[in-house]
Formats: C-alpha cells, structure tokens, sequence
C-alpha cells in the first residue's frame, strides 16, 4: 500500500474537491449561507439565482460588488439566524464552512428550513468536533475561545451533526471525513444533504 493515499486531503482540497462535485448540480433558487467571497459562485450553474447571505459588513460590500457585475446575483447583509427571505422562497441552500461560525446554530437551521421550499434541499459542508473525549476534540475545546473572538465566530468544537438531526430536516445523506490540517493533524468534516420534509412531523414522529 502506498502511504501517500493514507494522508487525507486538506482542507483546502476538501472544500474545492465538494464545491467542483456538488455545486454545478444545484438548480433553481440557491442561497448562500455565510457566502464569504463568493466564490461558491462561480461553481454554480448560470441560470442559478443566487442569494449570497452574509453578515460580515466588509465581506457584504465585496459581494455587493460582485453581485453588481454578475446576472442573477443578489447579496443579503443578515444572519443566518434571521434570514431577510419568505418562508419557502428557496429551492436550495448551501452551508460551507459556515455553521461553525453562527451564533445560534439551531435558530440559523430553524430559518434556513423555514424559507426551504417543502422537498428544498440544504447542502453541508462542515467541520465538526472531533469524538468526545479524544485528544482532537481536547485540542479543539482549548483553541475555541481564541477561534471564536479572531476567525468570525468559528468554533471548532461545535456538535454540527447533532444539530443538523435535531433540525427538523430529513437526512438524505451524511458522512463523516477527515481532512488534513496543519501540521498533519486530522479535522474531522461532515458532509451531506438534508430535505425539508414536505409536511410538519406529527407529534409522535418528533417525539
Ligand atoms: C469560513 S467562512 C466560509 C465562507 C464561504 N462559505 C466559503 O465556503 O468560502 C465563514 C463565513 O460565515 C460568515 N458568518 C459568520 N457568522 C454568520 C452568521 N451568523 N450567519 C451567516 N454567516 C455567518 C462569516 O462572515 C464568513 O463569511
């Protein structure tokens, strides 16, 4: 066997490899949750109508530049957490990156399914704490608080798995992967697709 395929893909790798894969098969309305530069952008198909959300004022204004010279571009200045759009409104979200930096994750996946159209996909693409109890997730509780106030909000330590199942969307698929970070330590990132359902759950299915 050759060590070279034990390594995993870095993040970097990790985030282009998911982009390049999943992004030019969205259609429709796409919103962009915590867009950042916007360059999820330019994997998505033309036609897309695209809804970059982000909260950041300088990163907003960029995009707003952007959004100025591309057709079908749009920027929100919001939060996830309270997102400017009508309920159903969207065919598709798109979270990279970008859970590990809200302030509210429940509240943030409470909106996005609300303006999901029934049967609206959200696709992920997170890093995620590390197995309770191991020396990485240690690691990552240790460098939160220094993450959280220099990096946006990011927090590396957040359960973003328990978070998406408890959200109300149905699981399409979830997986977990790892990517390698600097100096060759593990992170470990999820990746996946959820639906909103296409009727509230009954009491006892939510129970
Ligand atoms: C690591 S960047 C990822 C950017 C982009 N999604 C990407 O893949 O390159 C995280 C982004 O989330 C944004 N963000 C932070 N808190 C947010 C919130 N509450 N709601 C939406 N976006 C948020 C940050 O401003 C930043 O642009």
């Amino acid at each position: 066997m050759q060590r070279a395929h034990l390594r995993p893909a870095s993040v970097a790798e990790v985030r282009s490899q998911w982009r390049a894969r999943v992004l030019p098969t969205l259609h429709g309305t796409v919103l962009d949750v915590g867009a950042g530069d916007g360059s999820s952008r330019t994997h998505l198909p033309a036609d897309a109508s695209v809804t970059l959300l982000e909260p950041h004022a300088t990163s907003a204004r960029r995009l707003e530049r952007l959004a100025a010279r591309s057709a079908g571009v749009r920027v929100l200045p919001a939060p996830a957490e309270s997102i400017p759009l009508p309920a159903a409104s969207v065919d598709t979200a798109i979270c990279c990156l970008v859970l590990c930096s809200v302030m509210d994750q429940d509240l943030a996946l409470e909106e996005i399914r609300r303006v999901l159209r029934p049967g609206g996909r959200l696709f992920v693409l997170e890093h995620v704490a590390a197995r309770p109890g191991s020396w990485a997730c240690r690691g990552q509780r240790l460098i939160a608080p220094v993450s959280r106030r220099f990096d946006r909000g990011c927090d590396p330590a957040r359960d973003t798995e328990a978070a998406l199942r408890r959200s109300g969307l149905r699981v399409v698929d979830l997986r977990r992967l790892d990517a390698a970070g600097p100096m060759g330590v593990r992170i470990p990132h999820l990746e996946g697709v959820l639906a909103r359902p296409d009727r509230a759950p009954s009491a006892s299915e939510s129970a």
